[in-house]
């Protein structure tokens, strides 16, 4: 893949004075993303503290520091952190998605200040497989648990993945990942209290304040359904995130999604 020659590696920041800049960044109303505006700072009392700077620390190691040539897509890209991040290490083509057009005005400001080259577009997950072609990388991070329909949107994120995706959710329940039985009778039924089988947590009304937190899975559950959906786990570089390939997402040359959808699977 060439690199645009448009395009430079290293972003330069543009020269905005810093109070019309603090100002700028407040008109977009409130950030989920702490970025480092040319010194300004985006979301300096965020409740999970310098967040996502605190994941991304743990994560990018897993990461190929050189993206030259490579292209991301950013599934649910909010401020754009991930996205500028991606562009930082030289990905050649960045696309970031999201359905809030707030967090979409905030990563295009953010993009721009810092001389970022990034796209960034008002789509769904649930419509992610109209983007023509595939990713070298697809980042699917932080959306999962905010879906009705998780496993439904996981299978169609993966049509997108021609690398690696860089998966993450958050996690309640037992974190540990026992190997199970391929099978169980019908009538064993203790299986279920034990706290590592693989479960789901239905959030009818709302957690932690937010009415779209509507599964949340535990450790085993999520690894289960990486696997089912036709991810190698490769790396779990903490606790919420895992690194996958896609290994096994067709079947006789079809995709799982198409297949379940239509009764074949
Ligand atoms: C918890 S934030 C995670 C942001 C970022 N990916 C991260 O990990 O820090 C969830 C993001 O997903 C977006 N989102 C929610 N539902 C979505 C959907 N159906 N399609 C795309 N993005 C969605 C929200 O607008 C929000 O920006």
């Amino acid at each position: 893949m060439q690199i645009e020659s448009n395009q430079s590696a290293v972003p330069i920041p543009s020269r905005i004075p810093t109070s019309e800049l603090t100002e700028r960044i407040q008109k977009l109303g409130e950030w989920f993303h702490n970025l480092d505006l040319c010194g300004v700072k985006t979301a300096p009392n965020h409740f999970l503290g310098d967040f996502p700077n605190v994941k991304w620390k743990q994560i990018s190691p897993a990461i190929p520091e050189h993206l030259e040539g490579v292209t991301v897509l950013d599934i649910g890209c909010n401020g754009g952190f991930y996205s500028i991040e991606m562009k930082r290490r030289g990905a050649t083509r960045v696309l970031g998605i999201d359905v809030d057009d707030r967090y979409l005005n905030q990563a295009r400001f953010a993009a721009e200040t810092l001389g970022c080259n990034i796209e960034f577009e008002k789509r769904s997950v649930y419509a992610v497989d109209q983007i023509p072609g595939q990713f070298d990388f697809v980042l699917f991070m932080g959306v999962f648990y905010h879906l009705r329909y998780p496993l439904y949107a996981l299978d169609r994120v993966i049509k997108k993945v021609r690398g690696t995706l860089v998966f993450q959710t958050m996690i309640r329940g037992s974190e540990t990942v026992r190997s199970l039985e391929s099978d169980y009778p019908f009538w064993n039924k203790e299986i279920f209290f034990d706290p590592d089988f693989p479960a789901m947590y239905f959030i009818e009304k709302s957690y932690s304040n937010d009415p779209t937190n509507w599964w949340i899975p535990n450790c085993a559950a999520m690894e289960g359904m990486l696997h089912s959906s036709g991810l190698t786990i490769i790396a779990h570089p903490e606790n919420e995130t895992w690194i996958c390939k896609p290994s096994q997402v067709t079947r006789d040359g079809r995709y799982i999604l198409d297949m379940e959808l239509d009764g074949t699977l």
